[in-house]
């Protein structure tokens, strides 16, 4: 459990972190957010993570004055004051505090900037892989932006959970893979091609799918984005999934079937060992 939060310009104790009962991110997930990683002195991917809040901010047509070298002062001190050597920033905006009121039209409000740190004893998973199943992608049509809009995620998730499985894999109408409730999904098939799909509006640009295509890449392992079948998912080499809190996650079983015999693949491996090796080094 956190000890200190920030919540619009206020560094809070856990029990008076409270916000406004007209916040829009709690009537309407009129908010957008991010999650970061660290571990001692490191971030990961830091300003990807804090490029993408920018980005979805103005999507959003949230006007948010804060400048980036301010928010990571503000991070830092956060994590500082909660004595903090590994874990997790959520850094969430939403639009502000109104009369509830669907439209935003004219509205001069000011955004709030809340965000907690998550303490961790290591930022290590499970390496043994894990399990997930699919179902229909039923989200709105814009998940390239990352708002807390997220039920269709939480249903999914929860889904995947009651089954016993760590990740829920959407899958869209014409049968092709769009993207974890929380992560996005990899396939090597059976060819050795590395695949992810192509940023075409219906995934999240995530932060570590974009580290890692490019460490692949300095590593002469070849990405090639593109859509891919449910099919290809379940005849492939090696499954993982990418996101900022599990890094590279093996998958070593879709639904009822298993992938590489149920066992964690060298590319996933080697990949995870890449993704860690390049912040070591930075
Ligand atoms: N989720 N796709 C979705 C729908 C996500 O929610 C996430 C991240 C990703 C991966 O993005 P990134 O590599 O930038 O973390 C893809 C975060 C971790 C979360 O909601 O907690």
């Amino acid at each position: 459990m956190p000890n200190i939060t920030y919540i619009d310009g206020k560094y809070l104790n856990y029990e008076d972190s409270k916000i406004h009962i007209n916040d829009r991110g709690y009537h309407f997930g009129d908010a957008v957010y991010e999650v970061i990683v660290f571990n001692k002195n490191i971030f990961y991917d830091f300003d990807g993570h804090i490029q993408r809040l920018f980005k979805s901010l103005t999507s959003l047509e949230i006007k948010f004055s804060l400048s980036s070298s301010s928010l990571k002062i503000i991070i830092n001190n956060l994590i500082r004051l909660n004595k903090a050597n590994i874990g997790s920033v959520y850094i969430q905006v939403s639009r502000g505090v109104a009369e509830r009121n669907h439209s935003f039209h004219g509205l001069n409000i000011k955004p709030i900037l809340t965000i907690i740190v998550t303490k961790k004893s290591n930022i290590e998973n499970n390496l043994n892989g894990v399990k997930a199943i699919t179902l229909n992608d039923n989200r709105w049509s814009r998940p390239d932006i990352k708002t807390t809009q997220l039920l269709p995620n939480v249903l999914a998730k929860t889904l995947a959970n009651k089954n016993n499985a760590y990740e829920s894999i959407f899958i869209d109408d014409e049968g092709f893979v769009t993207e974890g409730s929380s992560s996005n999904i990899w396939v090597l098939n059976k060819e050795n091609q590395l695949i992810t799909r192509n940023l075409d509006g219906k995934i999240l640009s995530g932060i570590t799918r974009n580290s890692i295509s490019l460490f692949a890449k300095k590593n002469n392992i070849a990405v090639i984005e593109k859509k891919f079948t449910q099919i290809e998912l379940y005849n492939a080499k090696e499954v993982f999934l990418t996101s900022a809190s599990s890094f590279i996650m093996p998958i070593v079983q879709i639904d009822d079937q298993n992938i590489n015999q149920g066992l964690v693949g060298n590319i996933s491996l080697e990949l995870r060992k890449l993704y860690f090796n390049n912040f070591k080094h930075s």
